[in-house]
């Protein structure tokens, strides 16, 4: 089997790159692990970026985003139990972003890919690449976990397979920088059957620790609770979860949180991760694969999206016009962007959560910067520019 671009992994990253290559005429197969129904229905996080929704338009993919997702042109911080609101569609310009599901956007893409008779093979085991650093690199796979042997022969391979994917080590240690810090704490997270308690999202630094309230729908909401990374989710009833949802999270104006049967809960680790380079011979790396961010700048998938963005323009370079130019500074664009997203990510976290570390003067510094970003524009101009997405510098 041959193809232009081989992709490893059926996330928001590969999904996109495959979709972006098709686009301008040029071929790939898509090589996943899990089952459509898994990755379909695997719940992540869901703020979309500006970019990110324009780009879903763009490409022809955004019907359900823009029938079931919702606009939010502000978000909230709350500390000190009083509520700020940052502007961000008036402090931007007129920028906002949209809550939708990544399964949701996992949904449509694959969809997508199917209805053009896109390549996509699901359930595959035993992958590994080779011949990355030659003109035809080979990733070998078996169907269905234990098939016979398969080899798909590429001119490139785009390694969009995750965290834990083979592709990274395929970067010899000798040239691989990785860059990574590991959080004290994780994010439980719940899903609920309730009406939103609050029109836009909140992230409210208390000193029992973080919570934030997201949504899904008018009937569904997304919420989190800071815990401590080595935590059980055993250890949290649905009492228990909802007195320190609103502990956390109560003002003194008399806010209500609108509480619901709980249907999902997990604990999730806080991590942030970067591989430089993001590219060996023919071996582009893309998305989780590459880097990764707490979730409290909402910048995951986002990151991926603005990868293969830089990555299928790489593509379309070379196959159109010989030039190499991008691919040979694809690496050098996106760690510009991802290591902004980095700094965005970690500041976040830092202002937000509480620290067992802190001392007495490090909490009031905290607060303080809550309290400074919160009421100067430039501070509220530098949140907003940054949560609805940084551009893409080429
Ligand atoms: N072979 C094929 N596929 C693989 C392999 C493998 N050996 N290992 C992992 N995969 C698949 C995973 O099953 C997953 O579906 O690669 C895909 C990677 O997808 P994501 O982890 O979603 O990564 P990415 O597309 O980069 O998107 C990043 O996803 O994890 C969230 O928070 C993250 O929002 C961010 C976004
Ligand atoms: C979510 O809705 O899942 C969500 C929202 C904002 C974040 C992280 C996750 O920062």
């Amino acid at each position: 089997m041959r193809t232009q671009v081989g992709i490893i992994g059926a996330g928001p990253a590969g999904l996109m790159l495959s979709h972006l290559l098709h686009l301008q005429g040029i071929e790939s197969v898509i090589l996943e692990t899990r089952t459509r129904e898994e990755i379909e229905g695997t719940i992540r996080a869901g703020v979309l970026e500006q970019g990110t929704m324009d780009l879903m338009r763009e490409i022809g993919v955004s019907q359900r985003m823009d029938r079931e997702g919702q606009a939010h042109h502000g978000v909230e911080f709350r500390f000190n139990g009083k509520g700020h609101r940052i502007n961000m569609y008036e402090l931007t310009g007129g920028k906002h972003v949209m809550v939708y599901a990544q399964h949701e956007v996992i949904i449509d893409l694959v969809k997508a890919r199917v209805d053009r008779g896109g390549e996509l093979i699901f359930n595959v085991g035993d992958v590994s690449l080779h011949g990355v650093d030659t003109d035809k690199p080979t990733i070998q796979f078996r169907r269905d976990k234990d098939g016979e042997l398969e080899e798909l022969v590429c001119d490139f391979i785009a390694g969009c397979d995750g965290f834990h994917g083979p592709s990274r080590p395929m970067i010899p240690s000798s040239i691989r920088t990785e860059y990574d810090k590991v959080f004290p704490m994780g994010w439980l997270g719940i899903l609920a059957e309730a009406p939103p308690s609050a029109p836009e999202l909140i992230y409210c630094n208390h000193d029992n620790g973080f919570a934030l309230v997201s949504t899904r729908s008018p009937e569904i909401q997304r919420m989190y609770l800071q815990v401590d990374a080595k935590d059980n989710i055993a250890n949290w009833s649905d009492d228990r979860i909802w007195s320190e949802l609103q502990t956390r999270l109560q003002t003194s104006d008399g806010w209500n949180l609108i509480e619901g049967p709980i249907f999902q809960k997990n604990i999730v680790a806080m991590r942030s991760f970067v591989c430089d380079p993001m590219q060996y011979g023919r071996l582009f790396l893309a998305g989780d694969a590459a880097h990764i961010v707490p979730p409290t700048g909402a910048k995951g998938l986002n990151l991926a999206i603005s990868d293969v963005r830089v990555l299928a323009k790489g593509f379309e370079d070379f196959y159109k016009s010989n030039s190499r130019d991008v691919l040979n500074r694809y690496s050098e664009i996106c760690l510009r962007r991802v290591w902004k997203a980095e700094r965005f990510s970690n500041y976040m976290t830092s202002m937000l959560h509480r620290f067992e570390t802190h001392s007495p003067f490090e909490r009031r510094i905290q607060l303080a910067e809550l309290d400074y970003v919160t009421s100067s524009r430039i501070g509220l101009t530098s949140i907003a520019e940054n949560y609805v997405g940084l551009p893409i510098e080429w």
